[in-house]
C-alpha cells in the first residue's frame, strides 16, 4: 500500500558518474513506483529533445567546439526551459524520477577547471529537489562496466575529477548509495529512499534551488 497519492509530487534526482548505473536504476525505479500506483515520470537531463538539447549533444559528441562556459549555460538553460513543465507535473501530483541535474552541471563544468560558483550562480531558482541520490563508484569501477561510449567526458581521469566535484556538493537532501552492490541491492535501497521521500513530500510546498 503506497499510502495517500492526494499531494503533490516529488523530485528525485539521481546523480553520479558515467557508467555509475543511474539510467538503469532510474528505470527500474520507475516501473517499481507505477506498479505501487505512484503516478510517476523518467526524465532525464541534457534533454536532447530541445534545439538548446541539440547543441548539448552535438558538443558531446564532438561533433561541434562550444567555450566552456557557453556550454555550462546551455546545460542550464536546459533546465531552465523545462522548469514551467516540471513545476507543474510536480503540482499536478506527479512524481518525477531525473537522470542528472545541477548537481552534474556544476561538477562537470568545475571539473574543467571553472569558478565552482560561477558554475552555480545559473541554476539558482530552478527547482529544488526533495532527495538527491548520489550512486557511488569508483572511477576506475566504472570505467570497466563496458566501458565509455566514447562522449566528450567519458575518460577516466576527467571523471575522477567530476567525482571531487559531487562529493563538494552534497548537502542534506543528499543520499549516498554504493552503486559497486549488486543492481537488486542498489535497487532495493531506492525503492525505500523513493517511497519515503513521496510520502513525507506530499504536503511540502515546493522550494528553489539555492545551493
Ligand atoms: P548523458 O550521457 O546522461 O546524456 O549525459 C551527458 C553528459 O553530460 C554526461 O557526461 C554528464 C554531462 N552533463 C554536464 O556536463 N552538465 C550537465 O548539466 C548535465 C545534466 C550533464
Ligand atoms: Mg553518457
Amino acid at each position: 500500500n503506497a499510502g495517500s497519492k492526494s499531494g503533490r509530487g516529488a523530485l528525485i534526482v539521481l546523480e553520479g558518474l558515467d557508467r555509475s548505473g543511474k539510467s538503469s536504476q532510474c528505470a527500474r525505479l520507475l516501473s517499481y513506483l507505477e506498479g505501487q500506483g505512484w503516478r510517476a515520470e523518467g526524465w532525464r537531463f541534457p534533454d536532447r529533445g530541445t534545439s538548446v538539447g541539440q547543441m548539448i549533444s552535438a558538443y558531446l559528441a564532438n561533433e561541434s567546439q562550444l567555450d566552456d562556459r557557453t556550454v555550462h549555460l546551455l546545460f542550464s538553460a536546459n533546465r531552465w526551459e523545462k522548469r514551467a513543465l516540471m513545476e507543474s507535473k510536480l503540482l499536478g501530483g506527479t512524481t518525477l524520477i531525473v537522470d542528472c541535474y545541477s548537481y552534474s552541471g556544476v561538477a562537470f563544468s568545475a571539473a574543467k577547471g571553472l569558478d565552482i560558483e560561477w558554475c552555480k550562480a545559473p541554476d539558482v531558482g530552478l527547482i529544488a529537489p526533495d532527495l538527491v541520490i548520489y550512486l557511488d563508484v569508483q572511477p576506475e569501477k566504472a570505467a570497466e562496466r563496458g566501458g565509455y561510449g566514447g562522449e566528450r567526458y567519458e575518460k577516466i581521469e576527467f571523471q575522477k575529477r567530476v567525482a571531487d566535484h559531487y562529493h563538494s556538493l552534497s548537502d542534506s537532501t543528499w543520499k549516498i548509495v554504493d552503486g559497486s552492490l549488486s543492481m537488486e541491492t542498489v535497487e532495493e535501497q531506492l525503492r525505500e529512499l523513493a517511497t519515503n521521500c513521496i510520502q513525507e513530500s506530499q504536503e511540502k510546498p515546493l522550494t528553489n534551488l539555492a545551493w
